[in-house]
Formats: C-alpha cells, structure tokens, sequence
C-alpha cells in the first residue's frame, strides 16, 4: 500500500497536517492508497506556487513552441505508460480494463490535440478610424484552479491540465477525493516531459480543500466538472473574488427512438447509451424514449440483452460492467432502484450484482424501468449509475416536449431513418450535445459542454482552450501629433 503527498512546486511534498484519506478498491471494497487531506495552508502553498510560475517565470516567458513540445512530451509518455495507468485506474475506479485502456489513450490524444494547438493561439487587428493600430492580444488568464470528479479520473485531468497548458495558464487541480491515484502517478513525470516546477500543481482532498481553491485570492478562474449541486456552490463561492468559472454538470440525458429506427442497432444503442462505465457518466441516456409502435417489443429486446451484460471483476476483459467507484455512490444507485420500483415496473436488474466472482465490492444490476412518467424521480433526478428509464412517446412533437421537460440540458440522441425528422429533432433538442444514430462518441476536437443547468462554458476542441485566456486590447497611436485638445 502507498502514501502519497501532495505535488507542490514540482515535488511531491508533506502535507501540513497528518490527516489522511484512505483510497479504494471498490471490487474489492480493500484500502490500496492513502492520500493527504489537503487543508487550507496545502492549497496557499500550492496557490503561492503557481502564481510564482505565472507571475515571475520562468511560465511566463516560456513560448507557445515550448509549450506544445512539452503536451507531445506529457502524451508519449502517458502512451508509454499506458498499461500501468490503465491498471490503475482500473483498480481505483471499478471500471473494466478494457475501457481503462480507452481512457489512456483518450488521455494522450487530448495532450497531443492540445500541443498542435498551442502554437495556433493569437490575436487580431482591428481597423479603426484614426492614425491608430488596435490590436487584440489573447493572454493567459492566470491560476486556474481545477476540480474534477471520479468517473473518468485521469481523462478528466486532462481535459482540465492541456487547454490550461496550453494557454500559458499555471494549475492548482484538486482530484476527486475517491480517484486521486492516476494524476498523481502521472506527476512524478511532469519533470520528465520539461513541466517547470510550479505549473502544474495536484493538491488532494474532498469537498472543503475544494472550496478553499474556489475561495482563494490568488486563483484566476476555476474549472468544474461534477455534480449540479456542488457546481451552485463554487458559482457562488467565486462571487466574492469574481473569478471566472466554467462548470460541466449533471444530466437527464434523452435517448430518443423513432419507430423507424434500425431496430438491432438502436437496441445496442440504448443499452451502450446509459450502461457505459457502469453509467457513471454525465451524458448518459438515462432516460430512453420509445415511439409507441415499437415500445413493447423494444422493451422485451433491451431487457433480454441488458440481462445478458457480463457484470464481473473489474481486470477481466470479459468484463462489459464493473464495480460503483465507492460505498456512497452504490448506496445511492441502490436507493434509486427502491424508488423506481415504486414508482415504475421493472423490466430488469433491481439490485446488488454477486456471483461467484463478484462475492463483495459495489456491483450492481443492469437495471432498466419501463411505462416511467417523465415527472417522477427516477426521470428527473440524476442518478449516476446504471439505472435506465423507458418513457413511451407519440409521435415527434411529444418525444421533443419530454426530452426538453428536464432541468438539465447536457445530452441528447435521436435514432430515426428519416432525414427530415433527425434535423428538426436536433433543431428542438435543448442540449449541448446531440448525436443522430449513435450515442456517447466523445472526440477532443468538438466542443463539450451543457444547456440549462447542465453548465457554464465548453470543454475541449478550440472553445476549450478560450475558457483560459483573456482578451487584452491594444491601442497604438502611430500620429506623432499633439493630441490638440486643450
Ligand atoms: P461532487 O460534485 O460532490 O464531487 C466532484 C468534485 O467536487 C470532487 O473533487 C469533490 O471533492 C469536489 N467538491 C465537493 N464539494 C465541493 C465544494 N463544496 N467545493 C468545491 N469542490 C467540492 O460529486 P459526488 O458527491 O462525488 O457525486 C454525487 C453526484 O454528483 C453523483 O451521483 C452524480 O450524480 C454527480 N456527479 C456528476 C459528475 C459529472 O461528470 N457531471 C461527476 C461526478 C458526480
Ligand atoms: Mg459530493
């Protein structure tokens, strides 16, 4: 079993009071790490650290070609060690290998989109009435401080880490307090890929560590990903120093079946739309809405098929559905599936998972709900598990009046044959995702990001990289002439 510190200034440091967090495996419900519980004085130290790096060098001056030389490094070496993180995170989140194995790559692929770009980031010159030149610059925006959740631990570290790079900010990130393992590990190579101490700094800890970067003076911007509830909080947490904020939040994401859809694919695809990573995903298609001529039948195929999905330890490839990252999240899912048997008829799962592989750890049942009124809890709130809701619709005027009927707008996918219906589907969809025949593909180059309460900004692709710059305008009087006023 491992310790970790926090990593300050370029060196995994003590932290300033002895208490600790334990880490788990949650298939095998076993401690494998501890990490500090970051306090108020690790986040002013961390704090101090990078707004020494931005403020006095050598950040500052570092060029935008260094920067990209430094994301193509921190990419080979995340491919290099690809197998040992993936293993990790694995371990840590209960995920199945194979998907781990996804993520890394994933991981990667986002430092090297990053690289290209950093040299691509500039300004313009603007043409204005007088003996004049105005220029806008784009600048970094500073410290920004990072916060991100268990789902996806070390790809969600690099969603954050590489746009921040890659604009010339410096970074407090503060993983989740179940899932700190991976980017720690991936600290110990900062140095290696030319990271200047300073820049990247990974302090851990659970929500309070959190609100002290929100609440901090020396921190610029602060970047969310998590749940609604916690994104409220930070919005008003960075009022008082009026930082700039972007939040990915929750979903309720709709996953809407035409009757004309291909039938088998949009049965793999209701299933792959919710039960990935064991729905702990915040653009999953938790609730599936079915046109009325297929309902019965499309109902019947996906509880065949969702029973059939191989729940099993986390590091067997078989594995389609591994363990809830930790005892509250199962407790929740578990909770969640009482309500809907309450308020919906289950078509299948409803439980705890266990088998003879699966003697402990926090697995769970496929579990899908049918004939769900789309104003009932299980519909409404977002549960983060593999919990699916089927809502029967008619026709395409009410399958748009339910699928908008949420207070979230992240996700939305529509599965039709006709050309037509698809482009007003996504037309209507208030989301800021939408898929047409398929669900959850995520690519680094487009933009990612929610409607309504689903967030604030977008992540990835160029709109990332805008949420850590700032605009400076420029003015240059090229008259040598008095101004002639007075
Ligand atoms: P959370 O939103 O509490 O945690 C996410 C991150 O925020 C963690 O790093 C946590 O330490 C930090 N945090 C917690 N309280 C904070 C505060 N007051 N100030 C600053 N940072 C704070 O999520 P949690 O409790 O782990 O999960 C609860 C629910 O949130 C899940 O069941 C799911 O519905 C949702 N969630 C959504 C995610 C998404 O990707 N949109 C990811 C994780 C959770
Ligand atoms: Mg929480």
């Amino acid at each position: 079993m491992k310790t970790y510190t926090h990593h300050i200034n370029g060196e995994f440091v003590p932290a300033g009071t002895s208490t600790t967090l334990d880490v788990i495996d949650p298939a095998a419900e076993s401690v494998i790490a501890r990490v500090p519980d970051g306090s108020r004085d690790d986040v002013d130290r961390a704090a101090a650290a990078a707004r020494e790096a931005f403020d006095a060098g050598p950040w500052k001056d570092t060029t935008a070609q260094d920067r990209g030389r430094i994301l193509f490094a921190l990419a080979r070496i995340v491919r290099e060690r690809a197998a040992e993180l993936a293993e990790l995170e694995t371990r840590n989140t209960g995920k199945p290998i194979v998907e781990a194995e996804f993520d890394v790559v994933d991981v990667a692929t986002c430092f090297e989109y990053y690289g290209g770009l950093a040299t691509k980031i500039h300004g313009d010159v603007i043409p204005v009435p007088d003996n004049a030149m105005s220029l806008a610059l784009r600048e970094p925006i500073g410290v920004a401080g990072q916060i991100i959740p268990w789902n996806y631990p070390l790809l969600m570290a690099a969603w954050k880490l590489a746009p921040a790079i890659c604009a010339g900010c410096t970074m407090v990130l503060k993983p989740a307090e179940q899932t700190p393992l991976t980017v720690l590990e991936l600290a110990s190579s900062f140095a290696d890929a030319g990271l200047p101490p300073g820049v990247v700094n990974i302090v851990t800890g659970a929500g309070e560590t959190g609100a002290a970067i929100v609440a901090h003076p020396g921190v610029d911007k602060i970047a969310f990903t998590g749940s609604a509830e916690v994104g409220k909080s930070i919005m008003r947490g960075a009022a008082d120093t009026l930082k700039k904020i972007s939040l990915e939040l929750g979903g309720k994401s709709p996953n809407i079946f035409f009757a004309d859809a291909d039938f088998e694919a949009a049965v793999e695809g209701a299933l792959f739309g919710v039960f990935f990573n064991q729905g702990e995903v915040c653009s999953a298609g938790s609730r599936i809405l079915v046109e009325r001529p297929i309902y019965g039948r499309f109902v019947d195929a996906i509880a065949e098929k969702a029973r059939a999905i191989k729940v099993g330890p986390p590091l067997d490839r078989e594995t389609k559905m591994g363990a809830l990252v930790s005892r509250e999240q199962f407790d929740r899912v578990r909770r969640y599936q009482e309500i809907g048997k309450r308020e919906a008829k289950l078509a299948v799962g409803g439980g705890a998972a266990r088998g003879a592989a699966i003697d402990r750890g926090y697995f769970v049942e496929p579990t899908i709900f049918y004939d769900v009124d789309n104003s009932t809890r299980i519909a409404r709130e977002e549960i983060f598990g593999p919990v699916a809701c089927v809502i029967p619709f008619d026709g395409e005027e009410e399958a748009v009046r339910i699928a908008n009927d949420t207070y979230y707008g992240l996700a939305a996918a529509v599965w039709t044959r006709d050309i037509f219906r698809a482009m007003r589907t996504v037309k209507n969809l208030r989301a800021g995702i939408v898929w047409v025949n398929h669900m959850q593909p995520t690519y680094v180059e487009a933009p990612w990001g929610g409607y309504k309460q689903s967030g604030i900004g977008r992540e990835l692709g160029k709109w990332g990289v805008e949420e850590y710059l700032n605009v400076k305008q420029v003015y240059i009087n090229l008259s040598e002439q008095p101004i002639g006023w007075y």
